[in-house]
């Protein structure tokens, strides 16, 4: 059948005949199945997926896959120095110190945001990109607005700019450029937004071969938010970050709607200590919670995976009873621009990891199956893998409530009904501090719907100073 395909490739598309001879070589001949089946329109879209696969490298990235044992970093770990929230005056003299630098560095224009969006959302089961969920508790803004306008609270607070950079991948790129467009950018200037794209791979089943959604396509998958140091190398984003004089970039995942955006005591922090990554961390609130954790490894920042920590490091304690490793990384970073383009250029790779899903794909009758158990394995490189070859970090620990909501599942844990009452129960602190008496049930969750706009106060600081302390809470507020 090969030999016969090969053949006809020669004839109808004589230029590629290079892609079939690898894919033959690499034993993933099955791909060209329903060759004779398919227009010839999904025949070029069969070659074009083809054409953009290192076969070989798939191959390695599965045999690398199967070697590694998930406890490999057992019994040499340490938890790492972090910075708590400040306790006494002291450490509030220093946090604030830490401010004034990080406000200085956004006043000077040297930071810019850039979110990672290019995840395919699977647990959410959402077939659009996770920003443009509905997410504000009143008002349904999309989780895109939230930060579009915290970036624009920022840039008024401090009268400067902040470009904005989102890494989408092929399968949202569009859909999320159309929902900016579609929005006027949330008011944003269009010029300080930039899309780029990271790479894809190709998902395998359990015994390396690729996975095939239809007759005419390959299952592929983004590679990790790891790809970002080479989209950013190579789509001209770092020179573009250049060329705008940005010297840091406050890195985050699209999906923690309590997302403080370009924190000046974070940026502060980073700063101070002249480190080339750093990273906000929160205390794990149980030993199987689905974060990263942060931890000292040979003397090497690192952090470990959830699905990749052995269960004696999880459930590991300290003798007053509290978890050793709990410091959970919830995904925000502060990157030297100097820093990522030394590890680009020194071709410093990131390592890819496996991941184990469940994966649509058409079986040999070419009948698509939703598969109840995991069936397939997805390679991606994480960009906090970086921090192997950094020489000063900042560890930041910040205040779950304040700071981390994501939005991961449809239902349950980090879900949007979760995430909606963190930002209520959150803006009903805020309002609490401030004076106003703010009914809560048993669980101290905020009875009543409140929403308050980051452009009318980005802070509970800024709401003291604009609301009248008279105000009677009476179940509704949108300010
Ligand atoms: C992630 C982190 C975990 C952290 C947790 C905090 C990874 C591998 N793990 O876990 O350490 O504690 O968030 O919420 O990141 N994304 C891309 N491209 C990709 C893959 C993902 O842009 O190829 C983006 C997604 O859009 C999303 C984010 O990265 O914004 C996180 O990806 P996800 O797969 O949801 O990671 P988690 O398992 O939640």
């Amino acid at each position: 059948m090969n030999i016969k395909i090969l053949e006809k490739l020669d004839k109808e598309f004589p230029s590629h005949k290079s892609c079939l001879r690898n894919a033959l070589e690499a034993g993933q001949g099955h791909i060209f199945r329903w060759w004779d089946e398919i227009t010839s329109r999904e025949k070029k879209h069969l070659l074009e997926q083809i054409a953009s696969i290192d076969f070989q490298f798939v191959n390695k990235l599965f045999r690398d896959s199967l070697r590694k044992a998930t406890n490999r970093t057992k019994g040499c770990l340490v938890p790492p120095k972090v910075i708590t929230p400040p306790a006494n005056d002291f450490e509030r003299n220093v946090e604030q110190n830490a401010r004034k630098v990080g406000e200085e560095a956004l006043r000077e224009r040297k930071i810019a945001v850039l979110t990672v969006a290019g995840g395919h959302g699977t647990r959410l089961g959402s077939n659009g990109p996770k920003g443009t969920l509905p997410i504000a508790p009143i008002s349904r803004k999309s989780i895109f607005q939230l930060h579009a306008e915290k970036i624009h609270a920022i840039q008024k607070r401090y009268d400067t700019y902040i470009p904005w950079y989102i890494m989408t991948s092929e399968t949202n790129n569009h859909a999320t450029q159309a929902f900016f467009k579609e929005n006027q950018f949330f008011r944003l200037d269009p010029q300080q937004i930039s899309f780029f794209t990271q790479g894809m791979l190709p998902a395998v089943d359990l015994r390396g071969n690729l996975l095939m959604s239809s007759k005419s396509n390959i299952v592929m998958s983004p590679n990790g938010h790891g790809g970002t140091i080479i989209a950013l190398n190579e789509k001209g984003i770092l020179n573009d970050m250049k060329r705008r004089g940005v010297k840091e970039i406050f890195y985050h995942q699209v999906d923690n709607i309590l997302i403080k955006i370009a924190d000046p005591v974070f940026v502060g922090y980073h700063l101070k200590d002249g480190a080339e990554m750093s990273l906000k961390v929160v205390k794990k609130y149980h030993p199987e919670e689905k974060v990263g954790v942060v931890v000292c490894l040979n003397g090497c920042l690192q952090i470990i995976e959830y699905s990749e920590l052995s269960r004696e490091d999880m459930y590991a304690k300290n003798d007053d009873g509290a978890l050793k490793y709990n410091a959970g990384s919830i995904a925000v970073h502060m990157i030297n621009i100097d820093f990522l383009e030394k590890v680009y250029q020194k071709g410093k790779t990131l390592p890819y990891h496996a991941a184990i899903k469940k994966v649509p794909y058409i079986n040999g009758n070419g009948v698509l199956v939703n598969p109840k158990r995991d069936n397939a394995v997805k390679f991606e490189s994480f960009i906090f893998d970086m921090l192997k070859h950094v020489k000063k970090g900042v560890i930041m620990e910040v205040l779950r409530q304040d700071e981390f909501s994501p939005v991961k599942n449809v239902e349950g844990e980090n879900s949007p009904v979760t995430a909606k009452q963190d930002m209520v129960n959150l803006f009903g602190r805020w309002l609490c501090n401030a004076g106003v008496s703010i009914p809560t049930d048993s669980q101290g969750n905020v009875i009543g719907l409140i929403e308050i706009n980051p452009c009318f106060a980005l802070d509970e600081e800024e709401l003291k100073g604009k609301i009248n302390k008279t105000l009677k809470f009476n179940g509704f507020l949108r300010l």
